[in-house]
């Protein structure tokens, strides 16, 4: 099967869309199938880095066709702008992206009782990213939801619209529906080319051979089933969302890479259990450029967490693993992994707690490995790398039972190791 998954083994950041961006440049079509503008996914395109929220990573390479399926939740202003800005940067986005019909709107009042909820006094704050993504996968879920293609035409919009104010918020007086439904009535239609059913369309594509590439926002342990529950995102990042965000059946997915950074990151709010002692932590994050792409908040650093990646192995069925910013680690003297959690003082086996009160309790059991000063940034070839980040990734590997195929050593596509044919 031609079909390969990007998945994110943690908590998001991992380097997705490097590792997407350089499959693709052999790929027919990228899907992204669950998340929205939640997502920051960084390419660099002609040395810029340049930051999608919702385009899938493949549209760097003009050959390469990109979908977004039913499983997204989209803000159509905000692909719009997206839209404008790539072609302000020279990339042909006409004809080469596609829409579902089938999946759910984010609105600006999603956005609203987003933001609401989280400054509300008492509420539990998980440090969203403010786009409206609880709240829009919550109407989805209550079939309250709007649909793509409930949009083609304005007068069934507004009737939706109208339907949804009085009857689910109680809040129609608050809102202008008739302006709404003409201004969104008017994106889709500048979007008209581009929505169609994907569902058919990308099986007709895997059907006829060709290679499909499936992109996850977010990672693992940010999924809203098998994530650190509630500090979590509402979609499935891991390999089930594949399927029920396209469309695809699970036979049709060929391979699964699962996308790791060589130390970890989280942010907004939950359990951390690896995270960097203070003191060590900032100049790390500014040597690492550890900011989020969406919304700039500093992320959180430690390092990384084999008990947290064996776990996303097992629920996404890996098949091998892209490890990225090798090169972060560059200078720094004793480099640990964690390789068991110790809970209630008990040394853990390598498994997983459901619940947060016990991972927030768990101490991190670990191994030292000797670290390298070179810079290593851009090496593409392994021999190249200092014994001792060799030594670092083949035990990582040995740790994992897993092989490492893919080693990313800068931002850039040519900045990588490819140490396995990957279609
Ligand atoms: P994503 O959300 O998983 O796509 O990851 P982000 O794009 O949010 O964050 C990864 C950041 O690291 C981006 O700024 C990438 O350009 C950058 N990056 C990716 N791989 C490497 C690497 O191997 N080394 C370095 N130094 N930067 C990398
Ligand atoms: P990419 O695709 C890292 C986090 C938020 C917050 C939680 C819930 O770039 O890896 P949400 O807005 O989804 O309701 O926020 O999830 N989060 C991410 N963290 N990378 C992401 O995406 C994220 N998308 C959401 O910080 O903790
Ligand atoms: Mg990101």
């Amino acid at each position: 099967m031609n079909t390969v998954a990007i998945i994110g083994m943690l908590w998001g950041d991992e380097g997705k869309g490097k590792i997407v961006d350089l499959l693709s440049e052999q790929a027919n079509i990228v899907v992204r199938y669950q998340g929205g503008t939640n997502a920051g996914h960084t390419v660099c395109f002609k040395g810029k880095p340049l930051p999608l929220h919702m385009i899938p990573s493949g549209i760097f390479n003009e050959k390469t066709v990109c979908v977004i399926g039913n499983g997204c939740v989209i803000n159509l202003k905000s692909l719009y702008e997206e839209i404008l800005l790539l072609e302000s940067e020279g990339v042909d986005v006409r004809g080469r992206l596609f829409i579902s019909k089938r999946a759910h709107v984010t609105f600006p009042f999603h956005i609203e009782i987003d933001k609401n909820i989280e400054k509300k006094k008492g509420s539990r704050k998980l440090g969203t990213t403010f786009k409206g993504i609880g709240p829009c996968y919550t109407d989805k879920f209550a079939r309250v939801g709007i649909r793509v293609v409930d949009m083609l035409q304005r007068e069934e919009l507004e009737a939706l619209l109208e339907s949804y104010f009085s009857t689910f918020t109680g809040r129609k007086d608050e809102f202008d529906i008739k302006c709404i439904a003409e201004d969104y009535t008017k994106i889709v239609q500048e979007l008209g080319d581009y929505i169609i059913d994907t569902v058919s369309f990308l099986n007709r594509e895997i059907d006829g051979n060709k290679r499909v590439v499936f992109e996850s926002a977010q990672g693992t342990l940010l999924d809203v089933d098998f994530g650190t529950y509630p500090y979590v995102t509402s979609s499935n990042p891991t390999i089930g969302g594949v399927c029920t965000g396209t469309g695809v059946a699970s036979n049709k997915i060929g391979r699964v890479i699962g996308v790791a950074k060589a130390y970890s990151t989280r942010v907004g709010k939950g359990p951390f259990p690896t995270q960097f002692e203070e003191g060590f932590e900032e100049p790390f994050r500014k040597k690492a450029k550890e900011y989020g792409a969406t919304t700039g908040r500093p992320r959180r650093c430690g390092w990384f967490d084999a008990v947290g990646v064996g776990y996303s192995q097992m629920i996404n069925g890996v098949s091998s693993i892209a490890l990225t910013k090798l090169d972060c680690l560059s200078g720094v003297d004793k480099i640990k992994v964690c390789v068991a959690y110790k809970i209630n003082g008990k040394n853990g086996k390598a498994s997983f707690p459901p619940d947060t009160a016990s991972l927030s309790r768990t101490k991190p059991v670990y191994e030292k490995f000797d670290g390298w000063e070179e810079d290593i940034r851009g090496v593409n070839n392994e021999k190249a790398l200092p014994r001792n980040a060799i030594k670092y990734f083949k035990a990582l590997e040995d740790i994992l039972r897993i092989k490492i195929s893919i080693v990313s050593t800068g931002p850039d596509r040519k900045d990588t190791i490819l140490r396995e044919k990957i279609w």
